[in-house]
């Protein structure tokens, strides 16, 4: 894979730019970054705070010639690499919190969105997998809504981080792992997700939709969904939802 970074000072969001580089034929590897984001998204419709300097704001094309039953794994991946790389770069230990949240010690410090577009029949043409990574926590703290969930590298650590550094690193990392999954070696992605697993044991409530299921994580399936046992005993694995609530 060779990374080809498109810089840009302020954007919407980078997942936007992405876009409209994938459509008019923009080749796989090439990666958005902006110094802030004006309407950064998050999952499931949320915003996602992004100002200037603050942390990185990034979206990677990707053209993976896979099933969409493989894709599951795909943003997995990418907080497993964002994950490894931030505790080589910190000494401190991450976690991942399914799907795909980086936490250090109980808050989150990483997200990732990955929005699939499909334009052949073939299936699914391309993948703008985007990553924040808070590095620094802004003068006067996050905003309200998320000040008590959300960290970054300086605020547990003490330490700033060269941003750009960090970046190539979380980029080797992927490609790294990337071409496993197009190898089809998806277990050990699996395992190293599992390894982090912030979920794993605790008794959790996942809203798929309009309804929520309750049970006792046992991790996450082979093919990337998070595993519940539910009151009776039985074991459901989830492909997609969103944890509401989890004993930590
Ligand atoms: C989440 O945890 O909800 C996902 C957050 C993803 C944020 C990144 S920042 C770069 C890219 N551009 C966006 O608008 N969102 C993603």
């Amino acid at each position: 894979m060779n990374w080809k970074i498109v810089e840009f000072d302020q954007v919407t969001s980078t997942q936007d730019i992405a876009r409209q580089l994938a459509r008019s034929g923009e080749e796989e590897g090439t990666v958005v970054l902006a110094r802030h984001q004006t309407s950064g998204r998050g999952r499931q419709g949320r915003a996602w705070y992004s100002p200037r300097d603050a942390g990185i704001w990034a979206t990677c094309l990707l053209k993976p010639d896979l099933g969409a039953e493989h894709l599951l794994l795909l943003p997995i991946l990418i907080s497993v690499s964002i994950a490894s790389t931030v505790e080589e770069a910190t000494g401190r230990k991450t976690s991942i919190k399914w799907p795909n949240d980086v936490y250090m010690g109980t808050r989150k410090l990483a997200g990732v969105l990955c929005e699939a577009e499909t334009i052949s029949e073939r299936g699914t043409s391309f993948v703008l997998a985007g990553f924040g990574v808070n590095l620094i926590t802004p003068q006067g703290g996050f905003p309200e809504e998320i000040a008590d969930l959300a960290t970054s590298v300086e605020s547990e650590t003490g330490e700033r981080v060269d941003a750009d550094r960090l970046l190539r690193s979380i980029l080797t990392a992927l490609a790294e792992r990337y071409e496993k999954l197009l190898r089809g070696e998806r277990e050990s992605i699996v395992n190293e997700a599992l390894s982090r697993d912030m979920l794993k044991g605790s008794f959790v409530k996942l809203r798929v939709g309009e309804r929520i299921y309750e049970g006792r994580s046992e991790g996450i399936g082979r093919s990337g969904g998070l595993l519940l046992v539910d009151n009776e005993g039985k074991e459901s694995e989830f492909v997609s939802g969103e944890v509401i609530e989890f004993n930590y």
